[in-house]
């Protein structure tokens, strides 16, 4: 029974759509600012400063700053301090801490580019493609690649070595790769995460798996920086794995940062994943952490961002060939339920430390 039309209810939404359009054109403008390295400039000020230092600071014209800050301080991100004189800027200390490109794991700043950037490249295509259901490829999103790189680059330096592993198998992981295991990061992207544990693990081997040839050269040229002789690439889609009889029961261990569920083929991803695992190995999935049906997303507090970065970009690449397309809130049950349905066993689901965007799914070849 649906209610009957209330005033009330309209004048909240009415408020609330002003949210959208302030917050939305916020997103827009920090994302510019970023970009131009505004955030950065204002933080590096030891004191509040007028829109000629800023500019000149920046590097920047003074009329666009002007406009930018107006911005800024109307919504609260930048104090407008010098009431009497010249109007005086000043980014407090606690919002530079999430808002400069060098504040790490904190770096809350980089997140405003991902729907401007998102819009800009595929915008006209999603909405075509809402009417015939069909997929993006991987070619539509070149920028958007580069960027998402640089986000787990810097998440893998500030928490891979220091929280993450110690925390996989019950703290047992690191004692087993300082001895020596053999280990693959399934779509392994530009390298990022597999390079840092080559370098920690030098008794342990490592391959990294990705059907992207251009990301691959890249964690080449990554791994030969570093002199890294126990590492190698193979470029191979993790669909057809199993077709591969060599590479059967070769792994004890095996990770997936972000890679499973844009796959087209995500169940046979994971099989594959399972193929190559000895009995016994073990296989950390890491994918976003949110519920697999809509209600229980409700009180996700990143739930309208996650879902609109996954019809823009995880939806439809794993729609691209008459793929599932999972999207990127396929959520923990649907992922729980894949895992258990490909044979996996002793399968958990931990939250992350640090890390509230995703959930470490472990879990065992028998
Ligand atoms: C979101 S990126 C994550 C990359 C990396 N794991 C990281 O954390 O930076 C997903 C990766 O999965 C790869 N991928 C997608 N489908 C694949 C497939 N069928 N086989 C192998 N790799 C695949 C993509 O090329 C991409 O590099």
């Amino acid at each position: 029974m649906t209610e009957p039309f209330s005033r009330e209810k309209l004048d909240r939404f009415r408020g609330r759509m002003t949210d959208v359009f302030n917050l939305g054109a916020l997103n827009l403008a920090m994302a510019i600012g970023y970009r131009l390295g505004l955030f950065d400039g204002l933080a590096q000020l030891p004191r509040p400063a007028g829109i000629d230092e800023i500019a000149r600071k920046t590097g920047l014209h003074p009329r666009y700053v002007r406009e930018w800050l107006g911005i800024m301080v109307s919504a609260e991100v930048v104090d407008l301090l010098g009431a009497d004189g010249e109007p005086l800027y000043w980014l407090p200390p606690e919002h530079a801490a999430v808002l400069t490109s060098d504040s790490g794991k904190n770096n809350l700043g980089v997140y405003t580019q991902e729907i401007p950037l998102l819009t800009t490249l595929v915008m006209d295509k999603v909405v075509e493609n809402f009417r015939t259901g069909e997929g993006l490829s991987y070619g539509h999103y070149p920028r958007f690649q580069a960027f998402m790189n640089e986000l787990s680059v810097a998440k893998h330096r500030d928490t891979l070595l220091g929280q993450f592993v110690p925390s996989v198998g019950g703290g047992r992981l690191v004692e087993q790769l300082e001895r020596g295991l053999d280990v693959c990061d399934l779509g392994c992207g530009q390298g990022a995460a597999v390079v840092i544990l080559a370098e920690a693990f030098p008794r342990s081997r490592f391959w990294g798996i990705d059907l992207d040839r251009r990301a691959l050269a890249e964690a080449e040229k990554l791994a030969a920086e570093k002199k890294l002789k126990n590492v190698q690439f193979m470029e191979l889609d993790a669909a057809r794995i199993a077709d591969r009889p060599e590479m059967e029961n070769r792994l004890d261990y095996i990770t997936a940062f972000d890679a499973i569920h844009d796959q087209t083929h995500p169940m046979e991803a994971l099989r594959g994943a399972l193929f190559m695992l000895k009995p016994g190995g073990l296989f950390s999935m890491i994918d976003i952490a949110a519920h697999s049906a809509h209600r229980d997303n409700l009180h996700h507090p990143m739930a309208p961002f996650l879902y609109t970065v996954s019809l823009m970009h995880c939806m439809p690449v794993g729609l691209a060939d008459e793929g599932a397309g999972l999207g990127m809130m396929w959520g923990r049950e649907k992922a729980v339920e894949m895992l258990r349905e490909v044979g996996f066993s002793g399968i958990s689901v931990e939250e992350i430390p640090d890390d509230p965007f995703n959930l470490h799914f472990q879990a065992r070849k028998a």
